[in-house]
C-alpha cells in the first residue's frame, strides 16, 4: 500500500499500534510471574497488584519487542541464567524511600552509637537508592565524627538498578527537604550550570559505606563481621511470616552483643520470632541478652 502524505507508514503505524495497545496478561501468566518473583525474591504479589505488575513488566516486553506475556515468561524460562531475571526482579520491586524517612530512628541511632566501644557498624538491608544508608552515615558523622575506624555502613538491595543510582549519590536538590540546611552545606555538594537542581553526596560521606547486592531470600548472605545495628526496614512487609522468619533467624549471629534491629513502621519482628523483643519505636533488640 502506498503512503498518502496524511497516512502513517504500515511499520511506523504498527510500532505506534503496539507502543499504545494494551496486551493481554492472562490468570495464568499472572499467577506464573507471582510464583517466579516470590521464587527468586520472596515477594508475594496479591492480585490487587496486577495493574502495577503489568504496568512495570510492559515496559520489558516493549523493549524487548515482544507483544505476549506469555513468549517473556517463556524467555526467562528458557534460560535460568539470563541477565533478563535480574531485570524482571528489578522491575518488580517497589523501592519507595526518602532521606530520613521514619526520622524518629536517627536519634536512637546516635545515642546508640555514642555509647559503643570501636568501630561502629550497620547494615542498612534494603537500601533502595541510597537515601537511607546516606541518613545513617550523615547520622554518624555527626555523632562520632569523620575519619578512617569510626565507623562503616554496609549497604545493600537486590535492585542492581536502585544500586546504582545509590552509588552516583546524586539526587534532586528538593530531595533534601528533611535535611537541614547545614546538613545539606555540609554534606553535599551543589550542581552548577548543566548540574543545577542536582546534589551529590560528597565523598567523605560516600566513602564510608559500602554498597553490594545481596538478596535476603539467599540462604548464605556470605557476610564476614558483626553489626551493632540492622536497619531492615520496609522491606519484610512484601514477604510472607515464614520467610520473615528465616531472615529474622539469619540475623541473629550478625548482631553484636547489645545490637539493635530497626524495622519500618508496619512491620512488627516480635510476632514473628521470640528472638527479639521490642524496645519501643519499631527497634528491637535480642531477647537472650536481656
Ligand atoms: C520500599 S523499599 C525500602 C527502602 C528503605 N529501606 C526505606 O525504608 O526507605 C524496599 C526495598 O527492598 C528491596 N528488596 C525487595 N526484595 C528484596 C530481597 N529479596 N532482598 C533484598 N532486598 C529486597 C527492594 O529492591 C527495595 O529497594
Amino acid at each position: 500500500m502506498k503512503n498518502s502524505p496524511l497516512s502513517v507508514p504500515v511499520q511506523t503505524s504498527t510500532l505506534l499500534t503496539q507502543m499504545v495497545q494494551r496486551l493481554p496478561l492472562s490468570d495464568a501468566h499472572f499467577k506464573r510471574i507471582s510464583q517466579l518473583i516470590y521464587q527468586r525474591a520472596g515477594i508475594v504479589l496479591a492480585d490487587h497488584k496486577r495493574e502495577m505488575v503489568y504496568n512495570r513488566l510492559v515496559r520489558r516486553l516493549r523493549t524487548l519487542g515482544l507483544s505476549d506475556f506469555g513468549r517473556y515468561l517463556a524467555l526467562l524460562e528458557n534460560s535460568p541464567g539470563s541477565s533478563e531475571w535480574q531485570e524482571f526482579i528489578n522491575a518488580l520491586t517497589t523501592n519507595l524511600t526518602a532521606f530520613f524517612r521514619e526520622a524518629h530512628h536517627f536519634p536512637i541511632l546516635a545515642e546508640h552509637a555514642s555509647g559503643r566501644r570501636g568501630a561502629y557498624s550497620v547494615w542498612c538491608a534494603a537500601a533502595s537508592t541510597g537515601e537511607e544508608p546516606y541518613s545513617i552515615a550523615m547520622t554518624l558523622t555527626e555523632t562520632l565524627g569523620s575519619g578512617p575506624g569510626k565507623f562503616q555502613v554496609f549497604a545493600s538491595d537486590i535492585d542492581t538498578q536502585v544500586l546504582e543510582t545509590a552509588r552516583a549519590g546524586i539526587y534532586r536538590e528538593e530531595q533534601l527537604s528533611t535535611l537541614t540546611p547545614v546538613q545539606r552545606q555540609r554534606f553535599f555538594l551543589r550542581g552548577t550550570g548543566p548540574h543545577a537542581g542536582k546534589v551529590r553526596i560528597r565523598p567523605e560521606v560516600s566513602s564510608t559505606i559500602t554498597f553490594a547486592q545481596l538478596n535476603l531470600l539467599a540462604n548464605d548472605w556470605k557476610l564476614t563481621g558483626t553489626f551493632d545495628m540492622i536497619f531492615c526496614r520496609n522491606v519484610m512487609i512484601y514477604f510472607d511470616k515464614d520467610t520473615q522468619a528465616k531472615i529474622l533467624r539469619a540475623f541473629i549471629p550478625l548482631l553484636k552483643p547489645g545490637g539493635l534491629l530497626v524495622a519500618g513502621h508496619s512491620e512488627n519482628f516480635s510476632q514473628i520470632s521470640k528472638e527479639f523483643y521490642l524496645r519501643g519505636q519499631t527497634v528491637y533488640g535480642l531477647t537472650k541478652e536481656r
